[in-house]
């Protein structure tokens, strides 16, 4: 077993958290789309810590819409990138870094969260089902290779 806190995103821990969304997905941005998302909502960036060293990160976006779960326009957070390093997974630390996202979220209001997920990446839905996410549609070819999305909603 090993030890971990998830604790606010700093901008030293920025090369740190660019590393591990390199390692874990395909989809990477340069450093001043991280920056700008800090910038944005702050309280909604989180890292994951074991050992000295980030082990995971979520980073999240605040915006404006119309509710998926009926028709009036709302404050919607989006989680727009998670990862845990491979060696850390299975600890509750996504789980963790989710809960703590979505808690970062409300501060600035929103009602609902939302994010999209590859349709083939069943570890990331197993934890959001578990979170108590619902596929609310299927994003056809929503990923630069093509293929489609699950977007999830979760009210909060
Ligand atoms: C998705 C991700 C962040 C989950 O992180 P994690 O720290 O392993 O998640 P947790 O330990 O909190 O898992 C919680 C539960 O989700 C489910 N789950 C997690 N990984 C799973 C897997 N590989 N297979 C099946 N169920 C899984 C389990 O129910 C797990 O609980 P359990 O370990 O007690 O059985 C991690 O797998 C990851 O970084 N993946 C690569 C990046 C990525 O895909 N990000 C999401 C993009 S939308």
């Amino acid at each position: 077993m090993s030890d971990w806190t998830i604790r606010l995103f700093e901008r030293e821990d920025l090369k740190s958290v660019m590393s591990i969304n390199q390692q874990c997905l395909p989809e990477n941005y340069p450093n001043s789309f991280f920056l700008g998302l800090f910038h944005h909502a702050p309280r909604a960036f989180l890292v994951a810590e074991a050992s000295s060293s980030i082990v995971g990160y979520i980073m999240c976006r605040i915006e404006r819409g119309i509710s998926s779960f009926g028709r009036l326009p709302v404050k919607k957070g989006h989680i727009v990138s998670i990862a845990v390093l491979p060696q850390h997974r299975r600890q509750g630390i996504g789980t963790a870094l989710i809960e703590r996202g979505i808690a970062g979220m409300k501060e600035y209001g929103v009602a609902e969260v939302f994010l999209e997920v590859r349709k083939t990446n069943e570890p990331a839905i197993a934890v959001y089902e578990s979170l108590g996410f619902e596929i609310k549609r299927v994003l056809k070819g929503y990923y630069r290779d093509g293929e489609d999305a699950y977007l999830m909603v979760k009210q909060v």
